[in-house]
């Protein structure tokens, strides 16, 4: 296989493919092309239809890549506006029944993004009863949990992430959405980071709705899917117009939406770069215990995703190890890039029992269709080193390794 190139960088090494990934070089140099359908998708006259083919080319192919059929995807503006839309859309048709005064229930792991956390809690002064399903140290979720939550009172939807943005680790969705539809719930997966790390086939899954991110999958920002399976109602998060059959209205992101099309041609690739990511990903991890004493992994017992590596470095504060990293030319995160600059620990690592000295230690490593062997190599060495120098602090030496008299 071909190696796959983005878009070079002269700020150094990227290591944090969870956050976004780069812009792959083809889409690159399709953007000045495509940017010539700049008219408005819904126009009948011939400035919209050129958009409008775009979008139909790009829906076909991601359809064909995901394994579902072309109107079951709705182009949103990303990941965040998926969950929100079907939380919502799901919590607003059950208010419509006739049983509208009982409580609605919803569940979702405790380890989910937060678009799908606030989004449950903003209904909850509404009249939503949010049962979060808790997870094992590894990231694991508690089906014996969801079960016993299910059975206990009628459930409107089942939410659960299909792998962890800041672990990695990945959740049993197959058996929660089965359990989801046995006891009469819909099913809803945030799919943001599976994408181009382990392959999907919605026709196989068989959930009801899923959400996936376009700058996760090399292609640009402000733009997204919601899956939504044939039969599903999902009304538009967003009032207005009746783009994507009324259920999301806004004049559609043609450009983003193409590109994102560009990158569903690589969809058929998954398996074996995530094989070349596995690798090197567990080679990492082999460099890093040899020369990191005491390093640990978060997820490692359980399922994870093959590019991801969420370690716990005790005796050094994550937040100053990343900005060391940074000095360096090593971009890597302590945790989700939409919850950094907050004090507190990753309300995630905390959700997998991991005491705050161990979640405020973390650190996660995201590697990407381009990362090479020599990228992981010189990340390595700088790694051990800072950790080294940051540790020699800590035990009250100075920068030169002399003790402070
Ligand atoms: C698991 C997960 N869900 C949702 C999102 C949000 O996606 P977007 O940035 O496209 O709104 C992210 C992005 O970090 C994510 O990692």
């Amino acid at each position: 296989m071909q190696d796959f190139a983005t878009l070079p960088s002269k700020k150094g090494v990227y290591l944090d493919h969870n956050a976004t990934t780069p812009l792959s070089v083809e889409v690159a140099e399709k953007v000045p092309e495509l940017m010539m359908a700049w008219g408005n998708p819904s126009s009948i006259h011939q400035f919209g239809r050129g958009p409008k083919a775009v979008m139909r080319e790009a829906r076909k192919k991601l359809s064909q890549g995901l394994g579902c059929r072309d109107l079951e995807l709705v182009f949103t503006s990303g990941g965040s506006e998926s969950n929100t839309s079907v939380i919502r859309s799901v919590f607003d048709q059950q208010q419509l029944k006739p049983v509208a005064d009982q409580r609605i229930r919803m569940i979702s792991s405790s380890v989910e993004h937060p678009a799908v956390q606030q989004a449950m809690a903003d209904l909850v002064p509404h009249g939503l009863d949010w049962v979060q399903v808790p997870v094992s140290r590894g990231g694991q979720l508690d089906l014996e949990f969801l079960e016993k939550a299910l059975a206990e009172a009628p459930t409107a939807l089942v939410s659960v992430m299909f792998a962890n943005n800041e672990t990695g680790s990945i959740l049993p969705v197959e058996a929660a959405c089965r359990l989801a539809h046995e006891y009469g719930a819909l099913f809803h997966s945030d799919m943001v980071q599976a994408l181009g790390k382990v392959p999907v086939n919605l026709a196989d899954l068989g959930f009801d709705f899923a959400s996936f991110s376009a700058h996760k999958f090399y292609a640009l920002k402000g733009c997204g899917l919601l899956f939504s399976r044939t039969g599903m109602q999902l009304d538009s998060l967003i009032k207005g117009g009746r783009q994507e059959r009324g259920r999301r209205a806004g004049t559609e992101n043609a450009l983003a939406i193409a590109a994102f099309g560009v990158m569903a041609g690589h969809l058929h690739e998954v398996s074996e770069r995530a094989e070349t990511m596995r690798t090197l990903r567990d080679f990492m991890e082999q460099q890093m215990v040899q020369r990191i004493p005491e390093i640990t992994f978060n997820g490692h017992e359980v399922e994870r995703l093959p590019n991801c590596t969420s370690a716990i470095i005790p005796g050094v504060d994550g937040e100053t190890l990343l900005m060391n990293l940074d000095m360096k030319g090593f971009a890597v995160s302590t945790g989700a890039a939409c919850s950094s600059g907050s004090p507190e620990p990753s309300p995630t690592l905390l959700a997998m029992s991991l005491s705050r000295e161990e979640a405020q230690s973390s650190l996660r490593v995201g590697l990407g269709w381009s990362t090479t062997h020599a990228q992981v190599e010189q990340f390595v060495e700088a790694l051990e080193k800072t950790v080294v120098r940051l540790r020699s602090f800590q035990h009250g030496e100075n920068a030169y390794g002399e003790k402070a008299k």
